[in-house]
Formats: structure tokens, sequence, C-alpha cells
């Protein structure tokens, strides 16, 4: 087997040669999808919420469509985007029929299974009634979505997943949209077709986006929010690796030594640990083995490839020569020492204090003053929080990047060329 067969750090669908079981996100879901609200599913990108979601409905034999919220904000419309969902799953069973803009249906080519049935029904009635056939009969966009998971699932659950939600964040309009899609499913009409709505995406606290609708009270009886995707446990990271160089079948030397920095750098976001385990793998692959000699070399080659914009935010930020104090770089360092994501200005003085102890000795430190300067950058790795008491990163990629990036020998910082990549 080849790395990147085994590490796929991109990958839409799950591989199962690195896949590991999130049993915690998983009983989440369960509870979520036993009760009669809809969900919505959330966590910062690559924290593995879509293969999350798409392992658990397999499991649970629940079908699903997907309908791509990107999409519907480029086309401007959630209606032209369902559409275009049903119009793609035809194109797959290659039944030659599509729904247009009107939501009647059109022949394109032969018939095949179940939606023949619907289709040539269409036809007849709309040939007997030219006028009111399309209104009795081809549905509406959203219920011609419904209807098509409907059948397809038989008796089986059956799931919509709205994915990408922060594309409409800012799109008033899509936003009330599926606002009144969550509510319609209250009604017999589309409530008929017995299908729960799962929102996945990257901000939490859906409701407050919901907050100039006008039904928002109902709405937030609809919807439930389940604990928030984040990194994975320090025993998933680790059967991550595992499984994966398993798959492999190399020879790992100093697997804890191994295990624990790639923890540290990638804070064990999946996608992160994926893509920095394929780089070990490529560098092992001549003679499938892997050692820890090799690790400073791979966080340049992980930055390089995966996060060099973050490492210039970062480049920039940092004193550009070693000040004698050296204050901000000090900072920067302690800030990539955080684990959670909260940066408070009392704690950060400890840190500072606590890991230069020489250069702080009787001075006096400012951190607010300080992380006030490093938000204030072009690209800003933190950010206040809104009520002034906090910062945090905008990013998690910034912690990584700083984890990768910061060197301290003794009591100075410095930084890693990555241009010494090899
Ligand atoms: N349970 C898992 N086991 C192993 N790898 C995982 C797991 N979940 C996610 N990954 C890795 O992380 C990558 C990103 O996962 P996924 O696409 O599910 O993230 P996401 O939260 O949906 O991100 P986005 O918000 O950008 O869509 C996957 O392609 C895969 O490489
Ligand atoms: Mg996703």
């Amino acid at each position: 087997m080849k790395p990147e067969e085994v590490f796929t750090p991109r990958s839409h669908s799950i591989n199962q040669y690195s896949y590991v079981e999130r049993k915690l996100h998983l009983k989440s879901l369960e509870e979520g999808f036993k009760g009669s609200k809809h969900i919505f599913l959330h966590g910062d990108s690559g924290t593995g919420k879509s293969w999350l979601y798409k392992d658990f409905l397999k499991k649970n034999d629940i079908r699903h469509l997907t309908v791509n919220l990107t999409n519907a904000s480029r086309l401007g419309s959630l209606n032209q985007e369902f559409e275009n969902t049903v119009n793609r799953e035809l194109k797959k069973q290659k039944t030659g029929y599509s729904i247009t803009n009107e939501g009647a249906l059109h022949t394109e080519g032969g018939l095949s299974g179940w939606w023949t049935g619907v289709v040539l029904k269409a036809k007849t009635i709309l040939k007997r009634n030219k006028q009111t056939s399309y209104k009795t009969l081809a549905k509406e966009p959203f219920e011609a979505c419904l209807e098509y998971l409907r059948k397809k699932s038989k008796k089986k659950r059956a799931v919509l997943v709205f994915e990408n939600f922060e594309s409409i964040l800012r799109k008033e309009e899509l936003l009330e949209e599926l606002g009144n899609i969550i509510l319609l499913l209250d009604d017999e009409r589309y409530g008929q077709y017995n299908i729960k709505i799962l929102i996945v995406g990257t901000p939490s606290d859906i409701m407050y986006f919901f907050s100039n609708y006008p039904a928002n009270g109902p709405l937030s009886n609809r919807v439930e929010e389940l604990t928030e995707v984040s990194r994975m446990t320090e025993d998933e990271t680790e059967k991550l690796f595992d499984h994966g160089f398993q798959s492999l079948k190399y020879q790992v030397e100093n697997r804890d030594q191994i295990i624990s920095h790639l923890k540290w750098v990638t804070d064990r976001i999946p996608q992160r640990v994926q893509e920095y385990c394929l780089i070990l793998a490529r560098k092992g692959e001549s003679d499938k083995k892997l050692d820890a000699n090799d690790l400073t070399s791979c966080d340049q080659k992980w930055i390089n490839e995966s996060l060099s914009q973050t490492y210039t935010a970062i480049e920039n930020v940092m004193n550009s020569r070693e000040t004698s104090i050296g204050r901000r770089n000090q900072t920067l360092y302690c800030l990539s020492l955080l684990e959670k994501n909260e940066i408070r200005l009392n704690e950060i003085e400890e840190l500072i204090r606590s890991e230069f102890p020489t250069k702080t000795e009787g001075k006096a430190i400012n951190p607010s003053a300080i992380l006030t300067e490093i938000s204030k950058a072009e690209t800003p790795i933190i950010k206040r929080n809104p009520k002034g008491d906090a910062y945090y990163f905008t990013d998690p990629k910034f912690r990584m990047c700083l984890r990768a990036t910061l060197v301290k020998e003794g009591e100075n910082i410095s930084k890693r060329e990555i241009s010494e990549i090899k």
C-alpha cells in the first residue's frame, strides 16, 4: 500500500485504513437522532464533522441526501440547489429525467426504477390538463427533494443533510429560506415524508444567526445543537497513527516519542494528524521505517505544504530580531503552550514568568499591551473577545503553526526556517 492510500487528509469519503471511531460524538449523534428535533453538528474545519456523520448514518442504516449550502450561496437560492441535488441523483441513476426551475419534470432519455412511475404519471396528468397538472403534480424543488429521498430510502430512516452552514451566514435571504424549511417540516404536506434535517457547519450557536428571523422562537424548539466536534482524544490520535502505520506495515521505532510530538504539533485535529502522518509515511517509504530523528524536517515540510500562509502571518508578527527582552516572541511561544481556546491575560503573564524566569525577574510585564499589538497585525492571529477580558486564536492552525515553528533554547526563542527543507 502507498502512503496516500492510507492517509487521506482531504478525502470526502471515509478511508478505512486510517479511520478511527469517535465514540463520544457517535453517542451524541445517537442521542440527537433519538429525539424529535432536527440536528445541528458544528466544529472547526478539519475536525471531522463530515466523516463523523457519514460513519454514524452508515452504521445506523440511515439514508441521506446532501444539500451543499456553499452551492446554494453561489446560486443565490436554496431551491436551485434542491433541484441540482435531485437532478444529480437522478443522473447517477441514469433515469434521464430532471426537474427544471418551475419544478416540472423533463424527459431526456430512457427510464428506470421507481422514478419512472412518478414521471409517467406526471406526463399523463400533464397531457390531460396542461393548465393545472404542473401544480397538482410536479413538486416544488424542496418537496421533490423530500419525495426523492423518501422513495430512495423506502421505509428506512432518512435525513437531509445541509453541509457548510457557514457559507450562508451573511445571506439573510438564505437563512430565512432555511428557517422556513425547518418550520415547514411540521406541516403535514412536508411532514408526511418523515425526514429529519441535519445541519453541519463551523460556527456554534446556530440560533444566533436566526436572530433576525421572525419565527426564531419556534425554530429554537426544533433544532438541537450537539456537542462541538473538536480535537480527537489522545487515545483516538494514537489509534489513527497505529492503525495507519500498521496498514502500511511500517516498522516504527520510538513510537511514543513520535506520537507525543504528533499530538502536540497537530493539536489532535484529525485533518492535521492525517497530513502529518502522510509526511511521516512518505519520509519512511523507502525502507518502511519510522524513527524520531526526522521530526524537525517533518515539521518544516508540513508547514511548507499545509500551513505556509499561516507561517507568513506568524513571521510578520514576530520581533524581527531577538531583542534583549524579546517579550513579543516569548508571548507567542506561551500562546503555543495553551491547551484551551481562551487566552486570559493573567494566565499568559504567569506562563511568561514561569517559562522565562531570568528575563522577567523584577520586571513588569504588560500582557494586555503585547496581546493588543499582536491582534492588530495585518493578518491577526488572535482576537479580543466581545467582553474584552480575553483573547482567542482567530484560527486553530495558528497555534499548531506556532508549535511547529518556535524553538526555545534556554530562554531564547527562535523560529525554524521553512526554506531549510530538503
Ligand atoms: N474519525 C476520523 N478518523 C481518522 N481521520 C479522520 C477522522 N475524521 C476526520 N478525519 C480526517 O480529517 C479530514 C477532515 O475531516 P472532515 O472532512 O470530516 O472535516 P470537517 O469537520 O467536515 O471539515 P470542513 O468543515 O472543512 O468540512 C478527513 O479527510 C480525514 O483525513
Ligand atoms: Mg465537512
